[in-house]
């Protein structure tokens, strides 16, 4: 049996695998108090935090999650230290290289969210082509990465986008309403996030997909993100599944 099949510990709930969200967005936070911890660099954290992604992406590849989308850089990281972003960039760089060298075997799709027009140009183009490369790719098992991203910029980019495209006649404000404003945003074309989850015990939402989580639910953990396993996802899924989503309804 596999291992994420078997019953967990103690009093922890099971999944229903036949139940899935299928749609799970994740902030990976809590790098640099897990390398602090072990008196080794913030940069030791955000590798570490790396490693922990690979895992839960093929995870939810491997049990049927269709979308799992990451916070992997925000608008306001640029704020940290040169050599941090550097350290961060240079993680995200080498892990393109490896998903378009072995997207079709493993069956991944890469998307991104955010402003790319400000990366560094081999990285920006690393990107394009992933997402180009990934249109060969059945679908599935798409990862979005949020790079570059805020929820509130994103906002502002859509409707510029909207305004253009009333001012070149492709659009009409007389027909503005929520299904056309989504297709203007960076997740065009992408469920809504069925589970919204944040390690590292922080409870905010840090301007990670406001729009598409206004009916997400909500999953907090004070494990750090390096140290998440498929078994702390499985207990959030199971969580999940106990809630009752009535979307505005009774
Ligand atoms: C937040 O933790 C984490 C980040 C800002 C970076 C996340 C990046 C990665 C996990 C690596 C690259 C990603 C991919 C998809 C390969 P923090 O640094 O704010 O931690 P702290 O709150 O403990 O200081």
């Amino acid at each position: 049996m596999a291992f994420w099949k078997k019953k967990p510990a103690g009093e922890a709930r099971e999944v229903d695998f036949s139940r899935l969200p299928d749609h799970v967005a994740i902030i990976m936070d809590g790098n640099g108090r897990w390398a602090k911890k072990r008196g080794l660099p913030r940069t030791a954290g955000h590798a570490a935090g790396a490693e922990a992604f690979r895992t839960i992406a093929y995870y939810c590849r491997d049990i049927g999650i269709p979308y799992l989308t990451v916070y992997a850089f925000s608008t306001e990281n640029w704020r940290r230290p040169q050599e941090e972003v550097s350290a961060i960039m240079g993680l995200l760089k080498n892990y393109l290289l490896e998903v378009l060298e072995k997207m079709e075997r493993d069956g991944f799709r890469v998307h991104f969210f955010g402003d790319l027009s400000v990366l560094s140009p081999d990285l920006r183009d690393l990107c394009l082509r992933s997402m180009e490369r990934s249109k060969q790719v059945p679908p599935g098992h798409q990862v979005n990465i949020c790079l570059n991203y805020g929820g509130r910029d994103e906002l502002i980019r859509a409707v510029k986008a909207w305004q253009a495209d009333c001012q070149a006649g492709k659009a009409d404000p007389a027909d503005l309403t929520e299904e056309v404003l989504s297709g203007y945003l960076d997740s065009a074309g992408i469920p809504d996030p069925d589970l919204v989850i944040r390690p590292s015990g922080e409870l905010r939402l840090s301007n990670f997909l406001p729009w598409q989580s206004a009916y997400a639910e909500f999953w907090f953990s004070d494990v750090l993100w390096p140290d998440f396993t498929p078994e702390v996802l499985n207990q959030a899924i199971a969580d999940f599944q106990t809630r009752d989503r009535r979307f505005g309804g009774v």
